[in-house]
């Protein structure tokens, strides 16, 4: 018999269409995909974010128009973070947050699945995540954590379905976990921002939510951020939320550090969710904008990285394209 010239023949699987398709490792779905939405208190009309394509910041109102145009694109889970007109150093007034939440609940019912990103970036004057000290130079964990557990409380009243820490305090995780229980929210899940790394490419968002650290003597958020240097921070600190009862782990930004998305994956059950962040998409838009690259195809490879590493779901300002573009593109 005729030895095969090329025994280990890869390109049989890739001839044509059919068996790629039969073939392939990993698959996308829309139903993997939440939208993040922006709401915020005192403006008239909805607005722009510069690199954010078709995202908008919205009002109370508009908000209910997009997210009526989401259900019928074929996303119901979303994301929320409200953005309130009154900001203060320590005494915060989250009722803005409250009426988002209870009416998104009443106009939705159960067609929609909301989670709440729990912060206080939007609600300083200084952009921090938290308190400061009268400095100005520290972040103060325990105290910043008290307000965060009473805020998940507001909110799960107000109907979130999940609690998503990104303040990145520790122990807030058992903190929120036990406040919850302790008022009969034992069915709302926590997904945790575990692994949030300090990142350039949080810069879009923080126009969105005027959330820029930068008044105070404390200039950034090295000193509660994960350090790009450290990619074992984020594994301990993935897996230390876990213990304190994270129902889901989330690494952010997601595209570069796919890394950390595969190691946690070896390292618990707990469902991962990626967050493609704002400056991660609009790196695509821009490109795409200067016909560098197909906006839509990379935009699918990018999830299909964070999906192959092991993420469970994705978080995507593209969210809302998914069912379109997975159908059209026959991922
Ligand atoms: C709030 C928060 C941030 C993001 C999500 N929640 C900004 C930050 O930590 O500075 C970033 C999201 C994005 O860039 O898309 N702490």
């Amino acid at each position: 018999m005729a030895q095969a010239q090329y025994p280990f023949n890869q390109r049989r699987l890739r001839a044509g269409e059919a068996i790629r398709e039969l073939t392939a490792d990993i698959r996308l779905s829309a139903r993997q995909f939440i939208q993040p939405l922006f709401v915020e208190e005192g403006i008239e009309e909805p607005r722009n974010v510069e690199g954010l394509n078709g995202v908008r910041v919205d009002t109370l109102e508009t908000v209910l128009i997009t997210i009526e145009q989401d259900l019928k694109s074929g996303v119901s889970k979303f994301l929320i973070f409200p953005v309130p007109l009154h900001r203060s150093a320590e005494q915060f007034d989250f009722s803005f947050a409250v009426r988002v939440f209870e009416t998104i609940r009443t106009k939705f019912g159960n067609k929609v699945w909301l989670a709440a990103d729990l912060c206080l970036c939007s609600y300083t004057t200084h952009g921090h995540c938290g308190i400061l000290n009268t400095e100005g130079t520290k972040l103060l964990n325990d105290p910043t954590v008290g307000v965060l557990s009473n805020y998940a409380l507001e909110l799960v009243k107000a109907g979130s379905d999940c609690i998503a820490p990104s303040d990145m305090m520790d122990g807030r995780i058992a903190a929120i976990r036990s406040k919850l229980d302790e008022y009969g929210f034992d069915d709302r899940a926590i997904m945790s921002y575990a692994a949030k790394f300090s990142s350039q490419f949080y810069g879009p968002f923080r126009d969105a939510c005027h959330s820029s650290p930068g008044q105070a003597a404390l200039k950034d958020r090295k000193t509660y951020q994960i350090s790009p240097l450290n990619g074992k921070d984020a594994i301990a600190s993935a897996l230390r939320d876990e213990q304190e009862g994270a129902d889901i782990l989330m690494v952010k930004p997601a595209a570069l550090y796919t890394d950390v998305i595969a190691a946690l994956h070896l390292q618990t059950n707990r469902p991962l969710a990626a967050y493609h962040v704002s400056g991660e998409y609009a790196a695509i838009e821009l490109l795409a904008e200067k016909g560098l690259l197909n906006r839509e195809a990379a935009h699918l490879e990018v999830w299909t990285s964070l999906v192959r590493s092991g993420a469970n779901m994705i978080i995507s300002y593209a969210a809302r394209n998914a069912t379109a573009w997975i159908n059209e593109m026959k991922y």
